[in-house]
């Protein structure tokens, strides 16, 4: 089973490298993320997180399991004021600016180049999980970070 490195480890600060074949190696992968990710109730996990300093992601805010080997962002327009927390920074909710619109394009599962446009929840957790593939944590951008009785009024956090 997969374990979740927290801040301080410096695999989270390190650029992740370029996956450069699809292989069943990284499918393996793929899926003990997907495991991970719904074990800790995450609804994003990037290949940092596990230790594992690739470009792999693995998103879910509700509406199924998306994966992308080296992702990039290839569009990204207007702004988003929202709420974020992370697997890797337990306890820490802040608040962090994210473009409202995106699309991104990476390799699926099976290798197949895919295309995704993404707004709201989608959009923001995709952003995260990208950030970490460039070692760049959500409290890097945070504008503000809630204090404990503020996270503990909150009922809905977005963990990933
Ligand atoms: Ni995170």
């Amino acid at each position: 089973m997969l374990q979740i490195c927290l801040v301080g480890d410096q695999v989270l600060r390190r650029k992740a490298k370029p996956v450069k074949s699809v292989k069943k190696s990284v499918q393996t992968l793929i899926d003990e993320m997907a495991q991970a990710m719904y074990r800790e109730s995450g609804v994003g996990l990037a290949a940092p997180q596990v230790g594992v300093s690739k470009r792999i992601v693995v998103v879910d805010v509700g509406d199924g399991l998306v994966s992308l080997v080296n992702p990039e962002l290839v569009h990204a327009s207007g702004s988003q004021l929202g709420m974020e927390a992370c697997l890797s920074i337990p306890d820490v909710v802040g608040e962090v600016e994210r473009f409202a619109t995106i699309q991104v394009t990476g390799l699926d599962r099976s290798g197949r180049r895919i295309w995704i446009d993404a707004e709201g929840l989608l959009a923001r957790c995709l952003q995260h999980e990208i950030d970490h593939l460039d070692g760049i944590l959500f409290t890097d951008r945070a504008i503000r970070i809630l204090s404990d009785e503020e996270v503990a009024e909150r009922n809905e956090v977005v963990l990933d």
